[in-house]
């Protein structure tokens, strides 16, 4: 009986493993997917061009991000890759945020950047990276960048391990999402008046 049971423990630990091991894009069983409706695709549909409005373009005055995940480039289905350009003018953040389906890995190409993630423990880990730097910021925790200098710019390349690695922003997801004022207010030990007064902040 009892070695029945640990065999079953055994079998169970180690499905749970290989699910582990295995969290990512589900697999494609062909070598990508092909554009419905089109004939055979030829090298085009495997080249994105969106990244090239970059070029010589003047640099935004608020925080952008130009995407080029499987919505932008549909490629990439199936593939579990996927980017973003990260544009911070002088003193922008990018709000706390997660991605639910990815790993970050974010590499600072100019200037320099304050980042951090928080674990499942609260537990900060911040770096000021500078140019040149990697960082990766685990799937799933909540992370932030901000360009703390009050001159320059900031740019960076973000890789993600899906092709829809999907985003949380943590300030919208809470305050802009319609859940009760009475259930923020509870949950923030606090008044209905100051979750509508952190609401309008956040809807605008
Ligand atoms: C960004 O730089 C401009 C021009 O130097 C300056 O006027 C502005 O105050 C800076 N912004 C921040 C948030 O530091
Ligand atoms: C807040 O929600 C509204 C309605 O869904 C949306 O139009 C608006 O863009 C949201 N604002 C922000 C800052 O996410």
């Amino acid at each position: 009986m009892t070695s029945k049971l640990h065999f079953f423990l055994l079998v169970s630990v180690s499905c749970a493993y290989l699910q582990v091991s295995m969290a990512g894009d589900p697999d494609i069983l062909t070598d990508f997917i092909p554009p419905p409706l089109f004939g055979p695709p030829g090298g085009n549909y495997f080249t994105f061009t969106g990244m090239r409005a970059l070029v010589g373009a003047p640099f935004p005055t608020t925080f952008k991000v130009l995407k080029a995940s499987m919505d932008e480039f549909p490629a990439l289905e199936g593939q579990s890759v996927s980017y973003a350009v990260l544009q911070f003018p002088n003193g922008t953040v990018n709000p706390p945020h997660t991605h639910p389906r990815a790993s970050e890995l974010l590499f600072v190409l100019m200037g320099s950047l304050q980042v951090g993630f928080v674990d499942t423990t609260n537990k900060l880990f911040t770096q000021t990276l500078q140019q040149g730097d990697i960082f990766v910021f685990p799937k799933g925790l909540v992370h932030f960048q901000f360009n703390c200098d009050a001159k320059n710019t900031a740019l960076a390349l973000s890789a993600f391990g899906s092709a829809r690695p999907g985003t949380v922003k943590v300030p919208s997801a809470v305050f802009n999402s319609t859940i009760d004022d009475q259930v923020l207010a509870l949950s923030f030990k606090t008044d209905v008046a100051t979750i509508q007064k952190i609401k309008s902040g956040v809807s605008g």
